[in-house]
């Protein structure tokens, strides 16, 4: 087995002990506690949350007091107190509506369908990254976190330019739980500016 492949296998079995609906909570719990930007109490939209590892990693993180909103195009099936989940598409302004806002902080770990043809599905990445960006600077409430999934590639310098104008801290990083050969970054954002 390659270490990629045990470094995967590890953490899908350690997120089927501990009850996550996905290994990808891993990277959450990873990010959260190197930039520490989830806290109790506080209100948390979750872009591209099914299955729901993230939402479930978050909801531990605010305790009963705080709030997690899912969003997916599919169904998120995590049924807790503090969870709300909505079935629907972030480019349709209905979803937009439902959501609401004053969020302390906006997670997106959203990823396209995956076609195998690189520019195609960076592309895709690119536009799911800037809706999330778009969201987030909507939504969120004064001194608020942002953090998103991208593909590393020519598009993000412009993105992270971007958002270091409505932030005052911003950082690329990739989590352990994440792929070695894997594209993904995470883009950090905390401290939104209030307008
Ligand atoms: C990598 S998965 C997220 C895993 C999740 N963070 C977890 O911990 O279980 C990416 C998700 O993004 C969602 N997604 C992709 N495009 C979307 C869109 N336009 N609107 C809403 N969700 C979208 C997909 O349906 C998919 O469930």
């Amino acid at each position: 087995m390659r270490l990629s492949e045990a470094k995967r296998d590890h953490y899908r079995k350690l997120a089927r002990k501990q009850g996550f609906r996905s290994r990808a909570a891993y990277k959450l719990l990873q990010l959260n506690k190197k930039y520490n930007f989830l806290a109790e109490g506080n209100r948390v939209l979750d872009l591209g949350a099914s299955p729901g590892g993230w939402s479930q990693a978050a909801s531990d993180a605010i305790g009963e007091k705080g709030f997690v909103m899912a969003v997916d195009l599919r169904p998120v099936n995590v049924n807790r107190q503090n969870i709300g989940a909505i079935k629907g598409n972030v480019f349709d302004d209905k979803t937009l509506l439902d959501i609401g806002d004053g969020f302390d902080v906006v997670l997106s770990d959203m990823a396209p369908h995956m076609t195998g043809v690189w520019e195609h599905d960076q592309m895709r990445q690119e536009n799911l990254a800037r809706r999330a960006s778009e969201i987030a600077l909507r939504t969120l409430k004064p001194g608020g976190s942002f953090i998103c999934k991208v593909f590393d590639g020519e598009g993000i310098v412009e993105l992270v330019r971007d958002l270091r104008k409505g932030f005052d801290f911003v950082n690329m990083t990739k989590p352990k739980a994440s792929r070695r050969e894997s594209s993904e970054l995470y883009v950090v954002c905390k401290g939104r500016h209030v307008n």
